[in-house]
């Protein structure tokens, strides 16, 4: 077993956590923002004085500058520990006319195969309480197509832009992973192995930690960019699949991809989705991606990239309470693209709030202080 990794950097002990304790949030509605002080009061004298206090020229001290930079290894370093979720932010390009994308951590872009790929049968989504299915099926133009239509764009942008790739035999990875080495503006591989392998007889390379540390070990092999494995959280214990990867070589973990399940059409006459299986992502999935990042990273010991139903500051600070390095959002991008260039700052400003100089003393403060013992079981859930 690797030796454990502590995570906590800083004086963990002086970084007070609020208590968790919040209202479900609606599938992929906007997150109410808090209301100002003087918005709050709600009498007129009070929105005048707020009003002149407004209107007086303050002497405005630049905001104080807060270390958010993450080292992913291999050369990776964001600017800041907030990416966009594959799948939900397409090749970034899209976005530029709505966000910043330049401020972003990083953009996973969206799955991409060797092949073109239509995807699946409609319909591909639908709404959940507290999340979303969907079965989108890899809808891609191909590693050419992809490289050939937007790479000269990512070249020029200073924000890393992470190539998710998505295959059905460990040959399909390798070759989509040797097309995109030494591609200017390729900043990274994330690899999506929740795919089924068609060599092992259809099982999922993420549910079995051999497969998943081949093909990790294969792709490492192919090139030297940096590589970031997505795990899925349809497993019963992750921790052997995790130290599987990290043996294969794989620079960082981003945790979790969307759990499966299926949702019935109102007739009742059959499933709803027209591959009957999709992805449930969103709010809803939060606490099981919170398990797998806490159990995952007391036994790995490289990066941990958290995702799942991130949609306001304190998901954030959750994942890094419990070891995460930085967070992906995804669902919460439809209804707000703002929403991940918002909590940059955010986050920034709770540092300032804390009197911390870098947001690395709030990674690990929730874990425990030894290292729990394996599991035999995977999940330590007793009703
Ligand atoms: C519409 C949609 C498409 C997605 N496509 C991909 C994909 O191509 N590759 C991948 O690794 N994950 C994909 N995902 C999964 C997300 O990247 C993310 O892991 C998941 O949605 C959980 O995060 P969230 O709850 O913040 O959405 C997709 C998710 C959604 C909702």
């Amino acid at each position: 077993m690797k030796a454990r990794r502590r995570v906590v950097t800083g004086s963990a002990a002086s970084v007070k956590r609020r208590p968790t304790v919040r209202k479900i949030k609606p599938a992929i509605a906007p997150v109410a923002r808090r209301a100002s002080s003087s918005a709050s009061a709600g009498s007129a004298a009070t929105a005048r004085s707020a009003a002149s206090a407004a209107a007086r020229p303050e002497p405005s001290l630049p905001a104080a500058p807060i270390d958010l930079a993450v080292d992913l290894g291999r050369g990776l370093v964001l600017g800041n520990p907030i990416l966009v979720a594959s799948g939900t932010f397409g090749y970034g390009i899209e976005y530029g006319d709505v966000v910043d994308v330049q401020r972003l951590g990083a953009i996973c872009c969206k799955g991409t195969t060797l092949r073109p790929r239509i995807g699946n049968p409609t319909p591909r989504v639908t709404e959940t309480p507290g999340g979303m299915l969907n079965s989108i099926g890899l809808q891609n133009p191909g590693v050419d197509a992809v490289v050939e239509k937007y790479a000269s764009t990512w070249a020029g942008w200073q924000v890393p832009v992470i190539v998710n790739v998505a295959g059905e035999s460990i040959g399909d990875y390798v070759e989509v992973v040797r097309r995109l080495d030494g591609v200017p503006g390729v900043a990274g591989i994330e690899l999506n192995i929740s795919c089924p392998n068609v060599g092992a007889g259809g099982i999922q390379f993420a549910i079995d930690a051999n497969a998943a540390g081949a093909v990790t070990a294969a792709v490492r092999r192919a090139t030297d960019l940096p590589l970031l494995v997505k795990l899925s959280p349809n497993v019963a214990d992750v921790r052997p699949i995790a130290r599987a990867i990290a043996d294969g070589g794989a620079d960082a973990l981003t945790a979790v991809n969307t759990l499966s399940g299926i949702a019935v059409a109102p007739s009742r006459a059959r499933p709803l989705l027209g591959n009957v299986y999709g992805g449930l992502s969103g709010p809803a999935i939060k606490p099981v991606a919170l398990r797998i990042v806490y159990e995952v990273t007391q036994v790995v010991d490289i990066p941990v990239i958290a995702i799942g139903g991130v949609a306001e500051l304190a998901d954030v600070l959750d994942y890094l309470a419990v070891g995460a390095v930085a967070a992906q959002v995804g669902t919460a991008i439809f209804a707000d693209p703002g929403l991940p260039v918002r909590l940059i700052g955010e986050l920034a400003d709770e540092c300032r709030g804390r009197g911390l100089d870098s947001y690395r003393p709030l990674i690990g403060t929730a874990l425990p202080k030894r290292a729990a013992p394996p599991s035999a079981r995977g999940v330590e859930y007793r009703p």
